[in-house]
């Protein structure tokens, strides 16, 4: 079974959605004995913003990258993304990410009644840290929303997020959130 594991966070071991991600992966390689992992990690291995000439196909190093990624991605029967609520978004680095394997023909494809994901019959875990408190579906929230809308437009719709909120609301309510969700973890 392959796994697709991404963390995004700039934050290295202070990260709250590394730690998660990590949890996450422990109790799937608990569970699975025959995981072949993939792992990237975005904060150290970059990868350079989309552009127009990335886009054309005209930078060959660019265009083998992109590949890379997109097959990763299709390939794996799990994804587990660390995804950290920065400015109300992700990170840039995992949009990043999005912007090279959202594609056309590869992970999704249009059709005359509508987009088609191309990239499902995957599991997907988001492993979500915030600052403040959002709950579900907030207006505010342009992190697990677009990452989850991202997934369902490629296909992946069995998401399950685990979350840790509020963690810069003092230290007793950020070691609740994170004891909560890795309780959640516990249950995967
Ligand atoms: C650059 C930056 C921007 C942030 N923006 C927000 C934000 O818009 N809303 C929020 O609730 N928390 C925000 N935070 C707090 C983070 O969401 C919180 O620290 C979370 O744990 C980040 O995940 P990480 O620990 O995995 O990096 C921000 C933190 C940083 C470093």
């Amino acid at each position: 079974m392959k796994v697709l594991h991404i963390d995004s966070s700039i934050l290295a071991d202070a990260s709250v959605s590394r730690q998660l991600s990590q949890a996450i992966m422990t109790q799937l390689q608990q569970k699975h004995a025959d995981l072949d992992i993939e792992y990237l990690d975005l904060a150290t291995q970059h990868i350079p913003h989309l552009t127009g000439e990335i886009l054309m196909g005209q930078n060959a190093q660019q265009t083998a990258l992109s590949e890379k990624l997109i097959q990763q991605y299709l390939d794996a029967d799990i994804v587990v993304i660390g995804a950290a609520m920065y400015n109300f978004g992700l990170s840039s680095a995992l949009k990043a990410w999005i912007d090279r394997i959202s594609v056309a023909g590869k992970t999704f494809k249009y059709t005359e009644t509508g987009p088609v994901g191309l990239a499902g019959d995957k599991k997907a875990y988001i492993a979500s840290s915030r600052g403040g408190v959002y709950g579900e579906n907030s207006p505010a929230d342009f992190q697990e929303g677009l990452l989850t809308t991202v997934l369902n437009f490629t296909g992946v719709t069995d998401i399950q997020v685990i979350r840790a909120e509020g963690v810069n609301m003092g230290a007793e309510l950020k070691e609740k959130a994170i004891a909560d969700a890795l309780n959640t973890v516990k249950a995967i």
